[in-house]
């Protein structure tokens, strides 16, 4: 598989999107070998190595071990090369190590983990970022919806076996929570707080028997599934959405629960969103394309993203909030869209009028009455800053007739 551009090798069909394991299976076969201490069961990495996986190395270079074997590499011993010995371990999530670790530490535990927090604050993307160092597999996954059903967490049949030989082991189709169980590894549930009370009640039963019956079977060796050791789930909840306060307690008390909340420190909410859209072009333009989005725009657009987040800006003007949730997944995809327009349609337009135009997209999503806050915006935080002599924010001003569209 050459996951960094997006094939698989044994089909040579591209895709879109890789999981996490293949996309970074270089560093999960050095952390393997660069930390050998004790492991959980069923666990590939240590509960540190997960940690440095998630978090990165900040910029250190790693170096296995005086006389440890290097991680076996089938394409480097193919091609001859050495094997690697050293790594930078790439940073992952931004934000608070100790909240990792102590996701890590439930998983250790055994426990189920919930993740919560407001849309785009990468709660999906740790979670399979945590399937994949735990387990080396992270698409084990059920995503919840009002149409999820009990047999979506349990298991199902394949009916043209079922009506050919009955109920057996060979008809049942395991859901990915019960997979998750045979082998002791981790099970994703997205959106838990989507799913029919009844449905959360499953999860519940199998996450304290730690089984799933199969009356069908009753009396043979498939009549029961069993977790192995290992075997966890990590749920994640949207704040947006109804429903985490109406979970039941007995679900609640089943997992441990941590708050994703958005990134504290601009300068990294900046690199973030930089790293992220620079691959994010590389992937969608084949052939070489310059990033065309200046730390000048970027630093414009995470600025805005942020004032209009909290209702602040770091000035410690007040900012009317806009209704829609204004996320780092929001402000990355805006920036790839500016980098793609730099790229398919260079010196039409400097990059910088693009963005109103963007912001008044992303802001008029739910509430019409967003527009006139964004205005509100442009007429308080914009023109002082304008009026400061900012040069970056003097343009931003001019473009303010884009809004009124
Ligand atoms: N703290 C962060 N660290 C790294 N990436 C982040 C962070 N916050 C947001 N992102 C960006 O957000 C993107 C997607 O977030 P993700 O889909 O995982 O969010 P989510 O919390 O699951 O959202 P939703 O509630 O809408 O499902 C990531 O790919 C990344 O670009
Ligand atoms: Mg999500």
């Amino acid at each position: 598989m050459d996951a960094e551009h997006g094939i698989d090798a044994e089909h040579g069909v591209a895709r879109q999107i890789e999981p996490a394991e293949a996309v970074h299976a270089a560093e999960l076969r050095f952390l393997a070998a660069y930390d050998t201490g004790p492991r959980p069961p069923g666990w590939r990495l240590t509960p540190r190595a997960v940690v440095l996986f998630v978090c990165g190395s900040q910029g250190v270079v790693l170096e296995l071990p005086e006389g440890s074997a290097a991680p076996g590499d089938a394409s480097s011993a193919a091609a001859g090369s050495d094997p690697v010995r050293k790594m930078e371990i790439s940073g992952k999530f931004v934000g608070d190590r100790d909240l990792i670790e102590r996701c890590v530490v439930t998983l250790a535990g055994e426990r189920g983990l919930m993740l919560v927090g407001e849309p785009g604050t990468a709660k999906s993307m740790l979670s399979e970022l945590l399937a994949a160092a735990v387990s080396g597999d992270s698409t084990r996954v059920v995503q919840g919806t009002a149409g999820t059903t009990e047999d979506h967490l349990r298991y199902g049949w394949n009916y043209a076996l079922l009506l050919a030989k009955g109920p057996t082991g060979e008809a049942l189709v395991p859901s990915p929570v019960m997979a998750a169980m045979r082998g002791g590894a981790v099970a994703r549930i997205e959106e838990v707080t989507r799913c029919l009370p009844e449905v959360q009640d499953a999860l519940v039963s199998i996450l304290s028997d730690r089984r799933i019956a199969v009356p069908e079977l009753s009396g043979s060796s498939d009549g029961a599934v069993y977790a192995a050791p290992g075997f966890t789930v990590i749920a994640t909840a949207n704040l947006r959405d109804r429903g985490v306060s109406e979970m039941s307690a007995a679900l609640k008390r089943r997992f441990n629960f941590e708050t994703i909340g958005p990134i504290a420190d601009p300068d990294a909410e900046v690199g973030l969103v930089r790293r992220q859209a620079h691959s994010a072009l590389a992937k969608a333009v084949t052939g070489q394309a310059a990033f065309g989005v200046d730390d000048a725009v970027l630093g414009v657009l995470v600025t805005a993203f942020r004032d209009l987040r909290s209702g602040r800006s770091a000035e410690g003007w007040e900012i009317e909030r806009p209704s829609t949730v204004m996320s780092t997944a929001e402000a990355v995809a805006v920036a790839t869209s500016l980098a793609l327009a730099a790229a398919y349609f260079p010196g039409d337009r400097d990059v910088l009028s693009l963005v109103p135009g963007h912001l008044l997209g992303v802001v008029r999503k739910d509430d019409p009455a967003d527009a006139d806050r964004l205005l509100g915006y442009w007429d308080s935080a914009v023109r002082r800053r304008a009026q400061d002599g900012a040069r970056t924010w003097q343009r931003m001003w001019e473009l303010r007739d884009v809004l009124k569209g």
